[in-house]
């Protein structure tokens, strides 16, 4: 690779040695901004962190050191490479609750479902194939992608998320240009950022397309059992085996464990414990057995519901804010579970070169251009309901609203919206964000 394609600085002694694939890790260019946002004052719409305030922390301690008391040799051990035995059986159990029949043998334990992602980009992806992602997607799935110098491509979605028809044409589209598409990539619950939920005749439709292309489906269901309103929608993987489906203790339990799975066929399965094997050898021992011990000793259920209860009451404190505080013209979802809203401003402004202004204001959110891999998104922004509590939320969303109210009358008045004082990032999405 010649010195004019890397974007590395030449005070590092290794820059001419680093691999092409690092080329798609990028830097985030807001990182900055959120260690100010973490700033007391600074109510945070930004971060997507889980609220694990209402765990029953005492006796989860209890119930960890009996666990090492008695068991300490096996649990502090190494492993197995697919994981242990006895959590891929209750794993099974969860699932269960979305409709979906399993086999424990069927099921790879993964450091988070971060790890899901890596491990199945892995085993199915070379440099320049095309990974299919919902418009707007995660943003750590979009690096990881990057990651593997995979082109991610975006299907145009609806309110009810991925649309069959664009998902047919992108897909004829991308192969008449001689593309090789591996998979798509799916979170059909509760979008991260967008908070749109797929029906289940939608996930029928979108299965039914890929099926016929012969596309793979990645289904993604960290948030499924967060719904707010109504029963959980059976997942994918229910109407349909060949789906490659990742879950993850992470939303319903507590994320430093990093424990998540990965559901798939038995060809694939057994190419991802190999992958997983050359990776880390095998997926944390201790905390699988952490988890198996919660699930075993603990009303989880139960604390799902206490967890849904608190994540109601912020997401309606922020849709009630936003229907009091934002300016015409602009729109954003109403989700039905999980963390996010996603909020279009009217046409002109940028989130990303409004960040410091909003910082300014006391108010954090994530600009729209996170979630694309092409740079679409300058309209729009995450924002999160997961964290604070919801007063907080109300000032938050008070001090978003005249931001944006500034920005529209500088633009009514100058014709553009301030001038960018942040260098804009290159496009995609930036590290270390949920
Ligand atoms: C859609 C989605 N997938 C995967 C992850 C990764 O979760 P974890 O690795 O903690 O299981 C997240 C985290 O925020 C997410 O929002």
């Amino acid at each position: 690779m010649t010195d004019q394609h890397r974007h590395d600085t030449r005070l590092d002694r290794f820059v001419d040695s680093y691999s092409q694939r690092t080329e798609g890790m990028r830097v985030s260019a807001v990182r900055a901004l959120f260690s100010v946002a973490n700033r007391p004052e600074i109510v945070s719409l930004a971060g997507g962190m889980p609220n694990i305030k209402d765990l029953p922390l005492h006796h989860i301690a209890d119930s960890l050191a009996a666990m090492i008391e008695t068991n300490g040799t096996k649990v502090m051990q190494y492993g197995s490479g697919q994981g242990e035995g006895v959590l891929r059986e209750q794993i099974v159990h969860v699932m269960a609750l979305e409709g979906i029949t399993a086999h424990p043998d069927d099921i790879t334990i993964t450091a988070g479902s971060q790890q899901g992602l890596d491990l199945v980009t892995r085993i199915f992806c070379d440099p320049g194939d095309v990974v299919l992602a919902e418009s707007p997607s995660y943003v750590g799935a979009l690096g990881t992608f990057l990651s593997y110098q995979c082109e991610v491509v975006h299907v145009p979605t609806d309110e009810h998320g991925i649309s069959p028809t664009a998902l047919r044409e992108t897909i004829d589209r991308l192969r008449a240009q001689g593309k090789r598409i591996k998979f798509l990539y799916t979170i059909p619950n509760y979008n991260n950022p967008s908070g749109v939920t797929q029906p289940w005749d939608r996930r029928l439709d979108v299965i039914s397309v890929c099926e016929s292309e012969g596309v793979l489906v990645v289904e993604d269901n960290p948030y499924g059992l967060l719904s707010l309103d109504a029963d959980p929608i059976p997942a994918m993987r229910s109407a349909d085996e060949n789906v490659i489906y990742l879950g993850s203790f992470s939303k319903t339990f507590a994320p430093g464990f990093r424990v998540g799975w990965v559901l798939a066929p038995h060809a694939v399965r057994e190419k991802l414990v190999l992958a997983q094997e050359s990776a880390t050898l095998c997926p944390p021992v201790f905390s699988q057995y952490a988890i198996a011990d919660y699930l075993t000793n603990n009303d989880w259920r139960g604390q799902i519901d206490i967890f849904k209860d608190m994540y109601r009451a912020r997401r309606d404190a922020m849709l009630l804010a936003l229907a009091e505080e934002m300016p015409e013209g602009t729109t954003w979802t109403r989700p039905a579970g999980g963390f996010f809203v996603w909020v279009t401003l009217p046409e002109g402004l940028d989130t990303q070169a409004m960040l410091p202004r909003g910082v300014d204001a006391r108010v954090a959110y994530v600009p729209g251009p996170a979630f694309y891999a092409d740079g679409q998104g300058a309209r729009n922004a995450r924002l999160s309901f997961c964290f604070p509590p919801p007063d907080r939320i109300k000032t938050g969303v008070r001090r978003f609203a005249d931001v944006v109210r500034r920005e529209l009358e500088v633009m009514n008045t100058f014709g553009v919206s301030h001038s960018p004082t942040l260098s804009r990032p290159a496009p995609g999405p930036s590290a270390n964000l949920t």
